[in-house]
């Protein structure tokens, strides 16, 4: 997401006549009934899924617990009745299919939990440094109260808009290689879970796991299939301050400069903007609780936007896409840039605006961000910028965990594929560029086994899944890159189908480990769906036309790819063994 209302002056002059939507506007609800059929539509926070099929339940299927009674009691009767079960959140952030209990919803064989209301409990214990929360319960609030009782969440992802329960399903992270670690789930001490139990034992039960349980190491980052997660108690610790600062560089060497800066920075970070040859450290410290300053940290991506500039962004992005205009893009990606430098990327001295480094505020309004999240009182036609209402900004992201030691080489080779043209990059750099965060290894099965890079980019995505996107080829050899020359392992909460395939052997024995807690906790297979299976187990068997320009497949054969919009199934121009959708007109015609 960009630094969107710089453009406002220059995208009016272009763009007169969008039209401006006047709705109340936090981000919608994921779940969406028609009344006079009944049938509800579930979506992600984007509101599309990876295969941009709809996901369908019933309306009396969906149910609203408030406490881990009326929890435990709906997934008996589902139980009882052999009824899939998913658990959907009050945002649904993420982008795979999990939370969709079947493909044939209205014949009542499933049931929609939503943790929507489950919200109510957050339990600070300050003698123990822990905190134990409803699974519903939103990071911005178990944050807010932490912190009231002098303490603080050491890690949390940089996006305040999920749940409990949700972000740790995913392995959700922030940026850190002290102490625990920048992973949300490394900071689990221990879960309830609601599992399916004996008619005997009331068709379900609540299992607390704890300490040195083997079950906590699957229950942490488990996407949903091990059981309804209850409650999550997370471990804190005194309260802190942050100071932070950006030094915006040359990134003529910091595929080297990555472990120091790591090493000495506790919340270190690196953007990474390939076609400016720029790369921005974090220097991002703690520092005592008395020390003088109110900083927040606003990111510029999760602020609101008028819904005329995210709608103007994207028929801007869409223009320079149409007329494959690579010069369009950099012009856009050097302004964003520039403009991220000037306003630090929207971290505020005082709570106002940004002045001087460095930026020192409380932990708490530091560590994540969102304010696009909430409703203005004064203005209802802001929103998120990727707000679905509004047809504004449409992306992939792509996210890829790389064992440290790889990390290097990895670079060198992206740099290589930079060389022959910088400027095919300026489409990832209209957005954050390249996002580097450190997680350390884990003791989660689905987590890092060793001390990692999560390597994320974010780059446009077409309205209709059959037009290719410009340097489409760029996008696919770096993915390929990272997920099969450097191995590396998937955000689980994010990324296209390609990123998931052969996950399972490079997860090794952890992963039989995982599976076989998943049978233990739910044999009847109640919490498992196609679209898990298709995650989980890195399957790829849809070869439909066209299915690589989504990242349903890699391609084979030039159908895969559009060959009538002249685009074909090539090898990677570093990596030989990728295969790749280019645009060849011009070069062999
Ligand atoms: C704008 C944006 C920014 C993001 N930033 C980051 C970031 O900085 N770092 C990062 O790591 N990720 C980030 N993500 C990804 C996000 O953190 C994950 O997708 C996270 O899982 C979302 O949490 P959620 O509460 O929305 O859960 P959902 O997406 O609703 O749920 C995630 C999965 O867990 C299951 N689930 C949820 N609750 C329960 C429960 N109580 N019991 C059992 N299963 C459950 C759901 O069925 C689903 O399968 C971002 C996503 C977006 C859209
Ligand atoms: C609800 O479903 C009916 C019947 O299929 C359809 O005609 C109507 O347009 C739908 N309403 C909305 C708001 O989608
Ligand atoms: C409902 O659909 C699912 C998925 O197609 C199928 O497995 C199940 O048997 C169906 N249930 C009933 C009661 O028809
Ligand atoms: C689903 O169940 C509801 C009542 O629980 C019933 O009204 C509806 O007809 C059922 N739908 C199907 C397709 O069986
Ligand atoms: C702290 O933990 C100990 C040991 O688990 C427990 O006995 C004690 O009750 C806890 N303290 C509080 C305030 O809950
Ligand atoms: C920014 O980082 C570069 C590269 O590490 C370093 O040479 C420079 O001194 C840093 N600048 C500041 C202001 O810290």
């Amino acid at each position: 997401m960009a630094a969107l209302w710089l453009f406002t002056v220059t995208i009016l002059c272009c763009f007169p006549k969008l039209p401006l939507y006047i709705q109340a506007m936090p981000p919608p609800n994921p779940i969406k009934c028609n009344s006079s059929t009944n049938i509800c539509t579930l979506q992600n926070s984007y509101a599309v899924w990876g295969d941009r099929k709809e996901c369908q339940v019933v309306q009396n299927s969906i149910i609203y617990p408030t406490n881990e009674e009326e929890l435990r009691l709906a997934v008996a009767n589902a139980n009882k009745k052999r009824l899939k079960v998913k658990v959907v959140t009050k945002f649904s952030h993420t982008i795979p299919k999990l939370a969709c209990p079947s493909n044939n919803n209205n014949n009542n064989s499933s049931l929609i939990i939503s943790t929507e209301r489950y919200d109510s409990i957050i339990d600070v214990d300050v003698e123990n440094l822990s905190v134990t929360a409803d699974a519903g319960v939103g990071l911005r609030a178990m944050i807010d109260r932490v912190a009231a009782f002098g303490l603080s969440l050491v890690a949390s992802p940089y996006w305040e808009g999920v749940s409990v329960g949700g972000m740790i399903s995913t392995g959700a992270h922030g940026s850190s290689w002290w102490g625990k670690g920048g992973s949300m789930h490394d900071h689990v001490i221990g879960m309830r879970l609601i599992v399916p139990a004996k008619q005997s034992q009331g068709y379900a039960q609540v299992v607390e796991v704890k300490g040195q349980d083997p079950l906590l190491r699957a229950a942490k980052v488990s996407l949903g299939v091990l059981g309804v997660i209850s409650k999550v108690t997370l471990s804190l610790e005194r309260g802190f301050k942050r100071s932070v600062t950006y030094n915006f560089t040359n990134d003529d060497d910091f595929e080297h400069e990555f472990m120091d800066l790591a090493k000495r920075h506790e919340f270190a970070d690196i953007q990474w903007y390939p076609s400016r040859h720029t790369v921005v450290y974090r220097n991002d410290d703690r520092v005592p609780i008395n020390t003088p300053g109110d900083g927040v940290n606003d990111f510029l991506g999760f602020q609101q936007n008028s819904v005329l500039v995210s709608q103007s962004l994207r028929a801007t992005e869409r223009s320079f896409e149409n007329s494959k205009s690579v010069k369009g893009k950099c012009i856009l990606a050097s302004s964003f840039v520039g403009y991220k430098k000037t306003t630090a990327n929207g971290l505020k001295n005082n709570n106002l605006i940004f002045t001087n480094y460095p930026v020192i505020g409380h932990q708490s309004k530091i560590q994540t961000s969102g304010s696009c999240l909430y409703s203005s009182p004064t203005r209802k036609d802001l929103t998120c910028p990727w707000d679905p209402r509004i047809k504004g900004l449409f992306f992939f992201e792509t996210t890829s965990i790389i064992p440290a030691h790889k990390f290097p080489d990895f670079i060198r080779d992206i740099k290589t594929l930079l060389d022959l043209n910088p400027e095919n990059f300026c489409g990832v750099d209209m957005y954050n560029g390249f996002l580097f965060r450190f997680v350390k290894s884990s003791d989660a099965y689905l987590g890092q086994s060793e001390d990692s890079i999560v390597v994320d980019f974010n780059y446009y995505r077409s309205d209709d899944p059959k037009t290719p996107r410009l340097n489409e080829d760029v996008w696919e050899e770096v993915e390929q890159i990272a997920f099969f020359k450097y191995g590396g392992k998937p955000h689980w909460g994010k990324n296209r189908k390609v990123a998931f395939l052969g996950v399972d052997k490079k997860f090794g024995n952890n992963f039989n480990k995982f599976i076989e807690a998943k049978n233990l906790l739910d044999p009847q297979k109640m919490f498992s769906t196609e679209w898990s299976d298709e995650i989980l187990f890195g399957s790829n068997n849809k070869f439909g036309d066209g299915c690589a320009l989504e990242g349903e497949c890699i391609c084979s054969e030039d159908r895969h790819c559009n060959p009538v919009d002249g685009y074909f199934c090539r090898p990677g121009l570093v990596y030989d063994q990728a295969r790749v959708c280019r645009y060849s007109i011009g070069i062999y015609h």
